[in-house]
């Protein structure tokens, strides 16, 4: 027996091995399972013990192989995988940088800058004003008289709710309207402004109506605005976004802080289902009492007022046809606008 190296000791050194490197690795092979190595001259050995012995150990060599092979095998993968990520850290300071990935500006931001710039050009100014509105700015000074049923028009989302005195109520707003009133508080007649920003509707969520979007509100109070002037600007302002060849509609509607209102559609049209009309402005001629309501004379000055939605103005330009798709922040419908 003395030919046959202990296999319990081998056993141990397999197992012990260190195979951290390559190095280490290939002497391992040619240590315990090359040609020349131990298991082979163990396996070789076999002849030479006692006959009664040579089929267990045949059996214990076989499975000290098959060890120091799966080892070897394990040791030989983990070490290329590393080298394959290393290589594709590579420290090649002559490869391009792997790309970053930049985002855009959403659709509607999109649409809003858009809408800006046009009415840029055609010589209105920028204002803004708060989202948290107090009952005055939102509604009576814009000719809602209190329990007046008009105020259901538009759902309110309440942040103070005062039954005794509803001048205490506090509202999201609505609307952009109030910011006409906040503008003409400061600035007297002659204003030309839009007043672009978000707006809340406590209503039903639909594919067209969601409960917060955003309008750009328009003013123009000068001397002899009449209603020509604000067909001709809505007009010249649907050519300029939507291109010449858009199909639009002008209705009469009413609007408590407009006399003579109207409303403007537009044709929406998607891949996915039949065209049909879509509300995108309403619009007016501003109403006496609110001029009054701000200190300026309905009789010598005159304007005009609108306020449009910009989610279904991006709707019908993009072909987008359910409003939700614009707040859901999915990157695969995001990615479409670059
Ligand atoms: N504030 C109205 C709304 O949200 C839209 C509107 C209509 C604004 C007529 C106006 C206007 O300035 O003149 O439904």
């Amino acid at each position: 027996m003395a030919t046959v190296p202990d296999i319990e000791s081998v056993k141990k050194e397999i197992t012990s091995y260190s195979l951290d490197s390559e190095e280490n690795i290939e002497s391992f092979r040619l240590k315990y399972l090359s040609r020349k190595g131990i298991i082979t001259e163990m396996l070789a050995g076999i002849g030479k013990a006692a006959p009664e012995e040579r089929a267990r150990l045949g059996q214990e060599l076989n499975a000290l192989k098959k060890m120091a092979d799966a080892r070897f095998k394990e040791a030989k993968k983990r070490l290329e995988g590393g080298a394959a990520s290393q290589k594709s850290a590579a420290d090649d300071p002559t490869l391009p940088p792997a790309p970053t990935p930049v985002g855009s500006s959403h659709p509607l931001s999109q649409t809003l800058e858009e809408i800006k710039t046009i009415f840029y050009r055609l010589g209105f100014t920028i204002a803004d004003g708060p989202e948290l509105e107090d009952d005055f700015h939102n509604f009576t000074a814009l000719n809602f008289p209190p329990e007046h049923p008009a105020r259901d028009m538009q759902d309110t989302f309440f942040i103070r709710k005062d039954e005794n005195n509803p001048e205490n109520d506090l509202v999201l707003r609505t609307h952009t309207s109030p910011v006409q009133i906040r503008l003409m508080k400061e600035q007297k007649p002659p204003v030309r402004a839009i007043m672009p920003g978000r707006v809340y509707r406590n209503e039903s969520i639909t594919a067209k109506s969601y409960c917060l979007f955003h309008q750009v509100e328009g003013l123009y109070v000068d001397k002899n605005v009449n209603l020509a002037d604000l067909k001709h600007t809505l007009i010249t302002f649907s050519e300029l976004l939507f291109g010449k060849n858009m199909k639009y509609r002008i209705r009469p509607s009413f609007f408590p802080f407009t006399e003579p209102s109207l409303e403007m559609d537009i044709w929406w049209q998607t891949g996915n289902r039949p065209g049909q009309w879509m509300e995108i402005l309403g619009a007016g001629m501003v109403h006496p009492n609110v001029l009054k309501a701000v200190d300026v004379d309905p009789e010598t000055w005159t304007g005009f007022a609108f306020g449009m939605g910009v989610e279904r103005i991006t709707m019908s330009r993009y072909e987008i046809d359910d409003i939700r798709l614009l707040y859901d922040n999915d990157l695969r419908f995001l990615n479409q606008f670059p």
